[in-house]
């Protein structure tokens, strides 16, 4: 099941980063923060959640389990697709592009991400939903290990 996030999702976003992401650059408030703040005025983003986890057994059967997310945020007639994520245990199930197609049907406007160039099933699931690299930021993502660039991918209404 697809629907919309709201602030009470802040902690199993926080989660499913968790798993996706090495970066500790969100936290749960800061994901609460984008949907009652009013300087984040046009954040939005799709959950793709399960009521039954066959794979942790401390959910009751009418929990929302969330299992991916799509987030960015509408400004000055363009979009930034901030980030998506899919819970390791799910991925290569279709679910990435499922939260793609919701969040593109949504949008009335253009849309920019950034990818690491090394981010290769993300670059082609952005490719696959007719984003074109339009520039390279150099040095974009820096980790403890290194600083890959950053593809920024473009998607024209
Ligand atoms: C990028 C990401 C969101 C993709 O999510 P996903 O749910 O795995 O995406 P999908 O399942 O829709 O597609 C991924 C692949 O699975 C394949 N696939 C989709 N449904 C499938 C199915 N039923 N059976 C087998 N393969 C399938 C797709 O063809 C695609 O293949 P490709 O990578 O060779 O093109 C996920 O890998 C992720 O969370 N990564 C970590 C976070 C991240 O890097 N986010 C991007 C930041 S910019």
């Amino acid at each position: 099941m697809i629907r919309p996030l709201n602030q009470q999702d802040a902690c199993q976003l926080m989660r499913v980063y968790k798993y996706c992401f090495s970066s500790n650059a969100w936290t749960s408030e800061v994901f609460r923060d984008y949907f009652i703040k009013p300087e984040w005025n046009g954040v939005f983003g799709y959950g793709y959640f399960s009521l039954i986890s066959p794979l942790n057994h401390d959910y009751s059967l009418s929990d929302e389990l969330l299992i991916g997310f799509i987030m960015g945020r509408t400004i000055c007639e363009s979009n930034d697709l901030l980030t998506i994520a899919v819970h390791p245990d799910y991925q290569s199930m279709g679910i990435g592009a499922a939260l793609c197609k919701t969040y593109i049907d949504a949008l009335t406007v253009d849309c920019l991400l950034e990818v690491s160039i090394q981010n290769k099933k993300a670059i082609r699931l952005y490719t696959s939903f007719g984003f074109d690299v339009i520039t390279i930021r150099k040095g974009y993502y820096v980790t403890e290990l290194d600083s890959p660039d950053a593809y920024v991918m473009k998607r024209s209404v």
